[in-house]
């Protein structure tokens, strides 16, 4: 397994893995009629135009096994949060981590782990030094970032 920069080919292996990470994570969470309009070809279009307009300030890693292809991936950036309001919390934070998914059979195997650590990297590289991520909050993987030293931060919705 090997965690590298994303290109415009790897559109449709990360649409994969977005629909049936969504299917498998957010069950019971987000209702299954929504679930079930996700689709490949619809998010591969979606996740192609992404990939093109990547810049040193929103980035895509991926996690690829050599057998299965990708099998996870992240997206890092400028914190994207409701871009017109000064909200006094989130407006601290530079950086953002966008996404994030592993696929099931693939999770506990420290691949989240290694993609933080990248989009991390990336993010300090462009002196950018504070990230935050908004999570489901039904979702029982928030764990995963309290593991990794993430702090609660505010809650919205
Ligand atoms: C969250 C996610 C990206 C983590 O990726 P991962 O490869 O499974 O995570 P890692 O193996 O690197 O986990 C690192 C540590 O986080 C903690 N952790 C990760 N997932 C956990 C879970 N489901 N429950 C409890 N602890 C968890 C563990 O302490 C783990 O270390 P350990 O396995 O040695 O105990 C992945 O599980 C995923 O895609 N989940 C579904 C989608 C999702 O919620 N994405 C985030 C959207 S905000």
């Amino acid at each position: 397994m090997k965690v590298r920069k994303a290109g415009v080919s790897d559109a449709l292996g990360i649409a994969k893995v977005h629909v049936d990470t969504w299917r498998s994570a957010y069950k019971g969470i987000i209702s299954d009629k929504f679930l079930q309009s996700l689709n490949y070809i619809g998010r591969e279009n979606r996740c192609k135009e992404r990939l093109k307009n990547q810049e040193e300030k929103h980035f895509f890693y991926v996690a690829e096994d050599e057998l299965r292809g990708i099998i996870g991936f992240a997206v890092g950036g400028l914190e994207q949060f409701e871009p017109n309001i000064e909200d006094p919390i989130t407006s601290k934070y530079e950086g953002e981590l966008l996404a994030i998914y592993v696929l099931e059979e693939y999770q506990r195997k420290g691949i989240g782990a290694q993609l933080v650590q990248k989009v991390i990297k990336n993010l300090l590289e462009h002196a950018i030094n504070s990230m935050l991520v908004w999570v489901l909050k039904e979702s029982n993987y928030r764990v995963f970032y309290e593991k990794l030293g993430g702090k609660y931060l505010t809650e919205n919705y």
